[in-house]
């Protein structure tokens, strides 16, 4: 605690449960949401500051398997209130849906979960757009959840946010001049046109169930941070999705790095104490796009072990070594403080294996990635390669416990990214972890 209080307990100023930033340190599905669930237990406000239902974190808990979308991975905790920011973009069609799946699953939300009246709207037209995008040249792989065309009209200044949705009649004149607007659009694409009367029935419907969750969330984050609230930023997807600092334009359309947890939610930096960084002992990535150290035996190694299949659509993912030099670099980009690394059980049974310490293009060497999509498509991998364990490492709950070559390859790895070690996962549970 920098006021210098001795223990937990005695600390007035609560600086010890410092406001966490939880950062994708590679290209999402770095298992955020089951150190999201861990680290929970620790705060009082779990937020989402970006993204939008293209994001499927999973937790497991008391045995049953949850995929949060929109909501924040705190809400299966009790006492804990989930913020989703005004940087996320809400379909409400599919935050009702996923409210109403929590509950037959006996979560409870209520007065837990807010939403911002400044976040905006995912609408029909959006997810056509996307879907048709994706059947075009320059496909990018998206999850066509019509994130990047509502991302587009917020840029462009022309999106629906929740505050529309709460006025009925200002919703419904806005919603009527975008409909005509994008039907000439999916028409001229081939596409269907979409009926104003049914979206703005439906949409207007869901409205009416978010209504009592929509709030001024900059207001409530500022005062539970005056009264010492600790808050918990979820972040969604991972560093090289990232709009500006990810292998464009093989990205999703957020901020997905530190910063996007600030313009996200309305807390500004000053405020923000430490960024935890979670990795996969290995390398993931679902949709299209470079993954240099992509490799076809361990991704059909993992995936006969029913690993790495994507959350939210079933996609599988592709996979490949540990990547340092991207790790090195989200490091730097995010502040990384601590890293969570996570999935070091897929590696049971690899021997060797292999890290990339540097990237080869055109017999030049590379420690950083290239911005652009073709150069870092031909850079060819360094490989350093590393002792497996051959043993389950399932039932590892002290570091000590860990086989030494896994400890060697987690030390290692965390070291090439610039960070020191807080978490390593071994299995999905939440008892399956190890907290150094
Ligand atoms: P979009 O976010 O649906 O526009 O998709 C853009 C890219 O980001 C695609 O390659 C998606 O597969 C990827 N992507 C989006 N959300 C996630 C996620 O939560 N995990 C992993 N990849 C994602
Ligand atoms: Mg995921």
């Amino acid at each position: 605690c920098p006021k210098g209080c001795v223990g937990k307990i005695f600390c007035l100023f609560r600086f010890h449960m410092a406001n966490t930033i939880l950062i994708g340190m590679q290209w999402g599905d770095e298992g955020k949401g089951k150190i999201i669930d861990v680290l929970t237990a620790n705060a009082d406000i779990v937020v989402r500051s970006q993204g939008g239902n293209n994001a499927g974190h999973t937790v497991i808990h008391r045995g049953a398997k949850y995929v949060l979308h929109l909501i924040p991975s705190g809400i299966l905790r009790h006492r804990k209130v989930c913020v989703i920011g005004n940087g996320v973009v809400i379909d409400p069609v599919a935050l009702v849906a996923e409210i109403d799946g929590l509950r037959q699953l006996r979560v409870n939300i209520g007065k837990n979960l807010l939403i911002s009246d400044c976040a905006h709207l995912v609408l029909p037209y959006h997810r056509m757009l996307d879907e048709q995008r994706e059947l075009r040249r320059g496909r990018i792989g998206t999850t066509k959840r019509g994130i990047g065309p509502a991302y587009g009209d917020k840029a462009a200044r022309t999106g629906l946010r929740m505050s529309d949705l709460m006025q009925p009649i200002v919703f419904s004149k806005k919603l009527q001049a975008k409909i005509s607007e994008n039907n000439r659009i999916l028409q001229a694409l081939g596409a269907k046109s979409i009926s104003f009367r049914d979206v703005n029935e439906i949409y207007l419907a869901a409205g009416e169930k978010l209504r009592p969750y929509v709030t001024n969330t900059v207001m409530y984050l500022h005062r539970a941070m005056d009264r010492g609230k600790q808050i918990l930023f979820e972040g969604a997807q991972g560093t090289f999705l990232d709009i500006d600092h990810g292998t464009y334009p093989y990205v999703t359309s957020s901020n997905t790095t530190a910063g996007g947890a600030c313009t996200g939610t309305g807390v500004p930096p000053h405020r923000m104490d430490r960024v935890v960084g979670v990795m996969k002992a290995y390398s993931t990535r679902v949709g299209d796009g470079a993954l240099p150290t992509e490799d076809a035996q361990l991704a059909q190694m993992l995936h006969n072990l029913g690993r790495e299949f994507g959350a939210t659509t079933g996609r599988k993912r592709r996979c490949g070594w540990f990547d340092a030099v991207a790790a090195r670099y989200a490091g730097m980009i995010n502040g990384i403080d601590e890293i969570a690394i996570t999935n070091l059980d897929g590696l049971d049974q690899v021997d060797p294996i292999r890290v990339c310490v540097g990237y080869q293009l055109h017999g030049k060497r590379l420690d950083v990635p290239p911005c652009d999509a073709t150069q870092l498509a031909n850079c060819e991998p360094i490989y350093e390669e590393l002792a497996g364990w051959n043993r389950s490492i399932h039932a590892a709950r002290k570091f000590s416990q860990l086989p030494t070559a896994a400890r060697k390859y987690v030390r290692y790895i965390s070291e090439l990214a610039g960070a020191k070690l807080s978490m390593v996962s071994v299995g999905p549970a939440r008892g399956e972890t190890i907290m150094l």
